[in-house]
């Protein structure tokens, strides 16, 4: 599959199993207002929300990745992701050319399971060893095996809006850990609000790492917006334009509430296109080497 059809297969994959939760919806007369993703408390549990997620930024965080995964050089990758949610950072490695013939590991780890996970996994290489574990990460690191997986990665990826992660923990987690690799990465995209909250979590991060004997060598950041910066990538593939034209421009008249719902705030009013540019993307990856290194 090239990246065209995996984003086709994705997003019409969401929007048919999103069109059956609304028909039922329809037919107990129930109006869609729960139908909305809150960042502070997001419900990632409820399958409904999974579809409109993978519906409204499937497209543009995988573009992310591909995009973040150009700047990380490894012959060999060992990906632990925090929040992994259906594994779009992955699909971004394979996609971002980085990773042909070579082997990657991945461990990602999420309290909730995705329902694309496995679709995702079915589509990815078979030289990539792929495992998920779902727990917080607070816990999985506590399990035997926890902390010698996260001692063997060179990637850590950082889900978006970090808050949710217990950074209370996080000394204890790094100080008990064996981290193996002469070079780690850590990633972050971020959401354009959590921008500043976020990036000061994985400072905090790679300032723990520097007392296990690690150096930051490199740091690449954007921390601007910029609108419609998807045009550098002329080549990239497209948002299925059946989907994006006229079925989500139309979602929010499928509520049965629709002709008098007064609600400015209505999710599905607000927000009745999916996101096609990077232009709330900001991201920070530093690149740490161990003191003794020849990296
Ligand atoms: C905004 S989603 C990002 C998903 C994915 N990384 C992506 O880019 O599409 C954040 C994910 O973090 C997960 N999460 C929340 N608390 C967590 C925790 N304590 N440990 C690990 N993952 C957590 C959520 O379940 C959710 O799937």
């Amino acid at each position: 599959m090239n990246e065209q059809e995996i984003i086709d297969a994705v997003i019409g994959k969401a929007k048919e199993k999103l069109q059956v939760f609304i028909d039922e919806c329809n037919s107990q007369k129930k109006p869609l207002c729960d139908l909305r993703i809150d960042w502070k408390n997001p419900h990632y549990e409820k399958k409904e929300l999974q579809h409109l997620y993978m519906l409204r930024y499937f497209y543009a965080y995988l573009l992310e990745f591909w995009w973040l995964f150009n700047f990380i050089k490894l012959d060999r990758f060992n990906i632990f992701s925090i929040g992994c949610g259906a594994f779009v950072d992955l699909l971004g490695l394979f996609t971002s050319n980085k990773s042909y013939g070579k082997n990657a590991t991945y461990c990602g780890i999420d309290p909730v399971d995705w329902e694309y996970r496995d679709f995702i996994r079915s589509i990815l290489p078979h030289n990539y060893e792929i495992n998920f574990q779902q727990q917080r990460f607070e816990d999985y690191v506590e399990m035997p095996d926890g902390k010698n997986v996260l001692g063997r990665a060179n990637v850590i990826v950082f889900p978006k809006s970090i808050e949710y992660l217990d950074t209370s923990v996080w000394k204890k987690i790094v100080e008990e850990t064996d981290f193996k690799e002469n070079v780690i990465y850590l990633v972050m995209n971020a959401m354009d609000f959590d921008y500043k909250k976020d990036v000061y979590k994985i400072d905090y991060f790679a300032k723990l790492l520097e007392t296990k004997e690690y150096n930051i060598s490199d740091i690449k950041e954007k921390t601007v917006f910029v609108p419609q910066w998807f045009c550098q990538f002329p080549d990239s593939p497209q948002y299925p334009s059946d989907v994006s034209d006229s079925w989500f421009f139309k979602l929010p008249s499928q509520c049965i509430s629709y002709a008098q719902c007064a609600n400015e705030e209505c999710y599905l009013k607000k927000y009745n296109s999916p996101i096609y540019s990077t232009g709330s993307f900001q991201y920070k990856i530093i690149k740490l080497v161990k003191n003794d290194s020849q990296c």
